[in-house]
């Protein structure tokens, strides 16, 4: 929990200074809120039950549709909004590294606002969290585009947008011919299917994704799209996000994305997704009856946490001065406890070990509760006003005012 709420610590810390407020929902909703809106795969991975008042109830397995209701609740408040959220999601899934049946997930969503400006803030800010938690470098963003690829499937003869996205999202885990399989029976040739796979096969700059575009498919007319996805990119590179790369195999398996969509990586290649979101610009008129653009990101807790203990970055969080007081002569309790209120009212996290063990189970104890810290008073130091503070990790000792404690 310390590697989690260091994590939380730092999402929250991020969403604010991006100007987001924070949000809850219940963790229970009635199944149709997802039904047609999250699409085939999240659906079949809910936690859902009938209710004592026979209504068909899921635990969320996503935060996005509640958002939205919430939203849609609440009419009158002027837009364009920035919310945030780290609800518990709940989805049946095979549990394996990075992916849980339960996990905490970090939302961010901007309403009201169309302009790729909002598409960029969004990106900057799972950025920010990102590099916030000391993993600057180590992470890539893919970014594509929702209507570029439906304009492709179109070209090439898709026999179905949503089922050519889907077969798209899985090619990183289907072998070349597999894919080819499927996307021929998509498509209207073979031909088309392995140009389709060729163009997805590369990952490119992100400000080369014009060229790697016009170079296969030099008769769509994207620039629209692509315009709108440039004008993110070169506000993410003002801001210092660089690690960005256009990627066409990236289209998100969730069926409500209308516009950018993208996901972030480990550079490694050894983890499940770290987040993903994009625009849905028409979910809110499916839930609410009412138009409102809409563009947001979830991120996981799992693969963060994983990355954190590998690359040891969580340690920082933990290595701030913790005291533990530790009193060896009975006469010194009141000097003790007296000690602990002034180091608190300074903003000092102090403690006094109460149950009198000897000194050594006291420190040992002290450590094994990540004291950094054993301030020991015994009847010397009550009687100078100077006390013995022992560093835990290197057992170095010396003897300062209180006054000296920090
Ligand atoms: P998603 O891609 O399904 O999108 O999930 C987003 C992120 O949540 C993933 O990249 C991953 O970090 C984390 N995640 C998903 N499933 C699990 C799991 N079983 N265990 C651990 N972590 C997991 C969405 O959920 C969209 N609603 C995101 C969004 C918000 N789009 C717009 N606004």
């Amino acid at each position: 929990m310390i590697v989690r709420e260091h994590i939380f610590n730092i999402m929250r810390k991020s969403a604010k200074l991006f100007g987001f407020m924070p949000i809850d929902y219940p963790s229970l909703e009635s199944m149709d809120l997802f039904r047609t809106k999250s699409g085939e795969e999240l659906l079949s991975q809910t936690y859902s039950f009938i209710d004592r008042g026979k209504r068909e109830i899921t635990m969320i397995p996503e935060a996005t549709p509640s958002t939205v209701r919430l939203l849609g609740a609440k009419k009158n408040i002027p837009k364009p909004v920035k919310w945030y959220c780290i609800p518990k999601l709940w989805r049946y899934e095979e549990p394996q590294s990075g992916r849980t049946r339960e996990h905490s997930q970090f939302n961010a969503d901007i309403f009201g606002d169309a302009s790729p400006v909002a598409d960029a803030e969004i990106i900057g800010l799972a950025c920010e969290t990102l590099n916030g938690l000391g993993l600057k470098g180590s992470y890539e963003v893919r970014i594509n585009h929702r209507q570029i690829m439906e304009k492709i499937l179109d070209s090439l003869g898709t026999k179905n947008i949503t089922e050519g996205l889907n077969i798209i999202d899985r090619f990183r885990k289907e072998s070349r011919e597999k894919m080819i399989e499927n996307l021929s029976g998509n498509l209207s040739s073979t031909d088309n299917a392995e140009r389709l796979m060729d163009f997805i096969s590369g990952k490119v700059q992100a400000s080369k994704a014009d060229e790697r575009i016009r170079e296969f498919f030099p008769n769509i007319p994207f620039e629209q799209f692509s315009e709108n996805m440039n004008e993110t990119i070169s506000a993410l590179e003002a801001w210092d996000y660089n690690d960005i790369v256009y990627d066409p195999a990236t289209v998100r398996g969730l069926t409500y994305y209308t516009g950018i969509v993208f996901e972030g990586f480990d550079k490694e290649g050894k983890y499940r997704s770290i987040f993903g979101g994009g625009r849905y610009d028409k979910l809110s008129s499916i839930i609410t009856g009412q138009e409102l653009a809409a563009v947001g990101f979830g991120m996981g807790d799992a693969v963060l946490e994983n990355l954190l203990r590998e690359k040891n970055l969580w340690k920082a969080e933990a290595a701030r001065n913790r005291y533990i007081i530790i009193t060896i002569a009975e006469e010194a309790q009141k000097f003790s406890l007296k000690l602990a209120g002034n180091l608190r009212a300074r903003g000092i996290e102090a403690a006094t070990s109460n149950t009198h063990k000897n000194l050594s189970n006291s420190l040992r104890s002290a450590t094994a509760n990540w004291y950094t810290h054993a301030i020991i008073i015994g009847k010397k130091e009550m009687e100078s006003g100077k006390v013995t503070v022992r560093n835990l990790s290197t057992g170095e000792q010396k003897e300062t005012d209180t006054s000296g404690i920090n």
